[in-house]
């Protein structure tokens, strides 16, 4: 799809046809099944200024923690114990020697703790490219960097115009991913102040020229503690948006994963449901320990809602790797 067909479509030119080839994109590429990672939510110390996030550096007004070995572990015999396949790790983006090995840790212990292991899935930031490899070698295979958003103009309202926190670092480390052998997952926040659908289409070319594995897109809500302004877009616009988000890369990228997110299902009670009818076919419940994740708040009112129930037709037990992964290194 080009530029103007994807605008046509964010505009809601013609949402009936949209889901309606979505939903052929989705069954052809990936199939009905929804495939579940647990999300451990690590630790909430972070050293960078985002303008949007609730665990902002700057931010003095929440618990830092982070979860020890042990506690890791056992969110991980959880996962196991309750049949996924595959866990998703998240915290911050720490980069230090003792947070590199603490990872490197985990991950050696879990390869040969549960048979068959567990897929996982690490969301940890901006790290050296050595880093990666490390992590890749002790058992990590799939990672999640977003974008935020492919304008770099946009990109620099929502982070200062730092060393820290450069655009093309940003870049360079979602390179360095794919050449360490990961399944690379990138995503953007949808109803950013300033943004517009030409951004949002241009969101998708992007995603669609990184030949990303996987994605997460879901829509930007304020924190109370963040500086970055409200969304202009009301809630519903946001959501509906959203959809269509999802529904245009899955047509684009038939057999990629894409995420339903808590973001999504935050803004509507229906969320989880409505990003896979539009296409998304993972979920990533929370299941970090309670007496921590109450500190991992990126944004107000975040949401925890149990995939138990049927119409979510989650495929329990098994990796759920994404197939544009297996096409593309075959
Ligand atoms: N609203 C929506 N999404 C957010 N994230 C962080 N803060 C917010 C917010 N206020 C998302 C970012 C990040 C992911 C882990 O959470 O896109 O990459």
């Amino acid at each position: 799809m080009n530029l103007d067909e994807l605008i046509y479509y964010l505009d809601g030119g013609n949402d009936s046809e949209l889901f309606a080839r979505s939903a052929a994109a989705k069954s052809q590429g990936v199939g009905n099944q929804t495939h579940p990672r647990g999300l451990i939510e690590l630790s909430n110390i972070c050293p960078k200024d985002c303008y949007y996030c609730g665990i902002r550096q700057p931010n003095k007004e929440i618990n830092r923690y982070q979860m020890k070995f042990e506690d890791i572990v056992a969110a991980a015999d959880f996962a196991h114990a309750n049949n996924y396949g595959s866990i998703a790790i998240q915290a911050g983006e720490q980069q230090s020697p003792q947070f590199t090995q603490l990872i490197t840790d985990v991950l050696t212990e879990l390869q040969t703790r549960h048979s068959p292991p567990l897929g996982i899935t690490l969301s940890l930031g901006e790290q050296t490219k050595e880093t990666y490899a490390q992590w890749r070698l002790a058992g990590a295979h799939r990672y999640l960097l977003r974008i935020e958003t492919s304008n770099e103009k946009l990109y620099y309202t929502l982070k200062p115009n730092t060393p820290k926190h450069l655009f093309n670092n940003r870049l360079q480390s979602l390179k360095d991913l794919r050449e360490c052998d990961y399944h690379v997952g990138s995503g953007v926040m949808i109803g950013l102040p300033n943004q517009t659908t030409t951004d949002l289409a241009n969101d998708l070319l992007f995603l669609k020229n990184l030949d990303v594995d996987m994605c997460g897109m879901g829509p930007y809500i304020k924190h109370h503690n963040a500086p970055l302004q409200d969304s202009k877009q009301s809630i519903n616009e946001r959501i509906t948006l959203t959809i269509r988000m999802i529904a245009l890369l899955r047509i684009m990228m038939p057999n990629i994963n894409i995420v339903a997110t808590t973001a999504l299902q935050t803004l509507d009670e229906n969320g989880y449901k409505k990003g896979l009818n539009a296409g998304a076919n993972v979920l990533m419940p929370n299941i970090t320990p309670p007496k921590y994740c109450v500190d991992y708040n990126l944004y107000d009112n975040k949401q925890y809602v149990d995939i138990l129930s049927e119409d979510f037709n989650i495929e329990w037990g098994n990796l759920g790797d994404s197939p544009h992964y297996i096409a593309r290194t075959k």
